[in-house]
């Protein structure tokens, strides 16, 4: 057998050369030819994010925080990274007096984060009868279920309006005693379009149930659109009843992988995912993450890039989004047996086909070069919008239109390969 595990240590120049010639398999996100997930600004920016990271990549942030700081023990640079990520977070999104928030190490951890909270919550404050359960609109992201697996609870999804949003009078129906959690997001990834919050909470708001937005991809990108003047719904803290949100540094922050923040209208609230501990011998543990060590790269990338885009960075980034989003919807929708159905508030573009298999565009879209997302239900072919495609914009529009017509005319029909979103 083969040793994987070298023997005799291998010198990096030959490692490197063998990674690069791995890496020519993968998709080529750089040419603008993935849509989806590539949050690249520009490499004067990677320069700097990965020069942040590099500073601190052994660094704990197990070992900051407050108390670390109080105590003289700890990194300080990592407690002040994270302070100031969530005060600006917190302006982002527009935080009240005496919110909170910690950095995690993705929307996931993040959502962890807050469905603990609830349980907590309503184990301390409710008198829950059954299993609790969350609410969340169909469109939700799967964190919420692998939350709900982690801790037993059980989950009910409604189907959304054929905008894409939530139902408000269906949500309204759904609630019971078992009740912890409601959600809505900020917007939902397969359709790009934000749930109606404000009436949302206020049905958590009567039953007393805990609500958390799910900003993860448009919590730093929703607030610039809306700012750049274009019609964004309200999903921020100064809606009442927004009790904690799910906002991620590492997508449309710009940030490297590895960051997202939980913020809590309310630090008391912060306290019901807490976890401390005393009885082993090494002293207490405290954390508000699910995770323990985290390197502090992730933090020191993260606060860099905030501060050094700035909201005309930001703003600059979104208005070159919003400019390509407009393209596509506009395109997608010329094409003979394609249409755009629900016009997405940010830069995620769902398409869709009464005419021909839209699956079969995706498979003719791979074998000209591009790497399209799919959906499930409805079938469905997905653009996630960055600024890394205004290059590739005119390459992609005709392909997508000469993909569409090979589909339609039957000139070609498809490989069958189903929509897979993860693993
Ligand atoms: C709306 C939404 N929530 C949560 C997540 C989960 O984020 P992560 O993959 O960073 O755990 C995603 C990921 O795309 C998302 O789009």
């Amino acid at each position: 057998m083969t040793r994987v595990f070298p023997e005799k240590g291998i010198p990096w120049a030959t490692l490197k050369a063998e990674v690069l010639e791995v890496q020519k398999e993968d998709p080529k996100w750089r040419e603008g030819r993935m849509l989806m997930s590539c949050y690249f600004v520009d490499d004067a920016l990677m320069d700097m994010t990965r020069e942040a990271y590099g500073m601190f990549l052994l660094e704990n942030a197990l070992y900051s925080g407050a108390q670390a700081k109080a105590r003289k023990v700890g990194f300080a640079t990592i407690t002040q990274f994270e302070d100031e990520i969530i005060k600006m977070a917190l302006e982002i999104l527009q935080g009240p007096e005496g919110a909170a928030g910690n950095t995690t190490t993705g929307g996931t951890e993040s959502i962890l984060c807050a469905v603990k909270a609830a349980v907590e919550y309503a184990k301390a404050e409710r008198n829950i009868p059954g299993t609790p359960r969350l609410l969340l609109p169909f469109t939700a992201h799967p964190a919420f279920n692998k939350a709900a697996w982690m801790m037993g609870l059980e989950v009910t999804r409604i189907p959304v309006k054929a905008d894409g949003r939530a139902d408000v009078e269906a949500m309204r129906a759904a609630v019971d005693e078992n009740t912890i959690l409601m959600v809505g997001s900020a917007p939902c990834y397969p359709f790009g379009v934000i749930d109606p919050i404000r009436e949302m909470t206020e049905i958590a708001a009567e039953h007393g149930i805990w609500f958390h937005v799910d900003a993860c991809v448009g919590g730093y990108q929703a607030p610039f659109v809306r700012k750049l003047g274009y019609p964004v719904p309200e999903f921020e803290f100064n809606i009442p009843g927004v009790w904690t949100m799910s906002a991620d540094l590492h997508k449309n922050g710009f940030a490297a992988k590895g960051c997202s923040t939980v913020l809590y209208r309310d630090a008391a609230l912060k306290e019901y995912a807490t976890f401390r501990f005393e009885d082993w011998p090494y002293g207490s543990y405290t954390t508000a993450t699910v995770v323990g060590s985290r390197t502090g790269g992730a933090l020191a990338a993260a606060w860099a890039v905030m501060k050094y885009l700035g909201e005309d960075g930001y703003l600059e980034a979104v208005g070159t989004i919003m400019e390509i989003k407009k393209q596509i919807v506009g395109a997608a929708d010329a094409i003979d047996g394609i249409y755009v159905p629900c016009e997405p508030d940010v830069g995620l573009i769902t398409m869709r086909s009464d005419d021909f298999d839209i699956h079969a565009v995706a498979d003719a879209m791979l074998e000209r070069g591009w790497l399209m997302g799919r959906g499930r239900e409805p079938r469905s072919i997905h653009v996630a919008v960055h600024p890394i495609h205004a290059k590739a914009m005119n390459g992609f529009l005709s392909d997508l239109s000469g993909a569409a017509e090979a589909v339609r005319s039957g000139a070609f029909a498809g490989s069958g390969q189903e929509a897979v979103y993860a693993g």
